[in-house]
């Protein structure tokens, strides 16, 4: 599959998973690889500082205006963006990214709806508080309902945005169709029924869930998978296996019968450390495919792999290897994996 095709099965791109399996790095590495395509990308940050900017080489913090991540063509362009209405359109081959926190979306909505000059008064006096503990689910809905709303505004080609770690992301996805139980009529019902619509239409929403080639982290995906799909209702993309260590040939020879072949010498400490090193990788290795065949067997999703970049951490150098990575695998994808096809009905389908 292209990776134009790939990167526009649906509108906005929900990167979820375990904390720390690399949510952020991959949304990071998506975008990159879909503005290489020449395709418009919008980052959305929730609340709390991502890094998504880091692995642009962009230093600041993300706020709600904006920034650029990556010019079309140029990287490490630093730009505050306007207010939404002055948004253009996402040039195409270049990233932004926006930080959405409930306090702005609140301040937004409040503005559109007449009562700008109360706004930025009602947000002192801790009013997002008071609402936030009399309707539950009211800051999530706050921040989706800003997603919807950029969706519909059509500003890119794809909106990622970087989830939170899975038990937070389930409320944070399921937080909607509990309010739409809850509130019989009036603005939140709205706006709850319209993030519902986004979630459940696989045309406009869909979940890439990231793992590691790990057994904790794989158990975890797998049942992230069906909740998501059971009580979100939301459909899920390719699984994302995070930080696999490519095979490295050779490993079963001993370090002292390689020297030999070589002709060169070791010393005692040198070959021990060797050895030491191979074993350890050879076990990673085989830990690992056990894990992506298990992931594999146990949640019939496409996967795509992409490697662990040997780094003190993860800049543009590493961010392009790993975006190029994820543009193998989307390419070796077949086309057929576009149908959003659901999970059997229960995991206990799963042996
Ligand atoms: N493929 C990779 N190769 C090397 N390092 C990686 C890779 N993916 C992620 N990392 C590193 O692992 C750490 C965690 O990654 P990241 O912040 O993307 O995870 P996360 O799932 O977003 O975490 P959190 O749940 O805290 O938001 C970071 O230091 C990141 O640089
Ligand atoms: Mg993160």
């Amino acid at each position: 599959m292209d990776v134009s095709t790939f990167c526009t099965q649906s509108h906005v791109l929900i990167v979820a998973g375990k904390g720390g399996v690399g949510k952020t790095t991959m949304v990071a590495a998506i975008a990159r690889m879909a503005a290489d395509a020449g395709l418009s990308v919008l980052v959305i940050e929730l609340e709390g500082r991502s890094g998504v900017s880091d692995a642009f080489g962009h230093g600041d913090t993300i706020d709600y205006a904006g920034a650029v991540l990556s010019a079309a063509g140029a990287n490490e362009v630093e730009e505050d963006l306007g207010p939404e209405s002055e948004a253009p359109h996402i040039p195409p081959g270049s990233v932004q990214a926006r930080r959405i926190t409930p306090d702005d979306a609140l301040i937004e909505y409040l503005a559109d709806h007449g009562l700008r000059r109360f706004s930025k008064r009602l947000m002192s006096s801790g009013i997002i508080d008071i609402v936030s503990s009399a309707i539950p689910g009211i800051r999530d809905i706050l921040v989706l309902g800003k997603v919807k709303q950029i969706e519909q505004a059509g500003l890119a080609d794809l909106v990622l945005v970087d989830a939170p770690a899975t038990g937070h992301a389930m409320t944070f996805l399921s937080s909607a169709s509990g309010l739409l139980d809850a509130a019989r009529g009036g603005p939140v019902r709205t706006q709850a029924s319209e993030v519902v619509e986004l979630l459940t239409d696989p045309v406009r929403c869909q979940v890439a869930l990231v793992t590691l080639p790990e057994e904790m982290p794989v158990n975890e995906v797998v049942e992230a998978a069906y909740q998501l799909e059971d009580k979100v209702g939301v459909s899920l993309g390719p699984i994302i296996v995070n930080a696999c260590y490519p095979p490295i040939r050779g490993l079963e020879v001993s370090a002292a019968d390689a020297a030999e072949s070589a002709g060169v010498t070791l010393d005692d400490d040198l070959r021990e450390a060797l050895d030491a090193a191979s074993t350890f990788r050879r076990t990673r290795e085989v830990l690992q495919r056990e894990q992506i065949d298990r992931l594999d067997h146990e949640l019939p999703l496409p996967q795509l792999r992409v490697p662990f970049a040997f780094a003190a951490s993860i800049g543009p150098d590493e961010l392009q290897l790993l975006a190029d990575a994820l543009k193998a695998g989307v390419t070796a994808l077949p086309d057929t994996a576009l149908p959003h096809t659901a999970l059997p009905d229960t995991q206990a389908a799963v042996p």
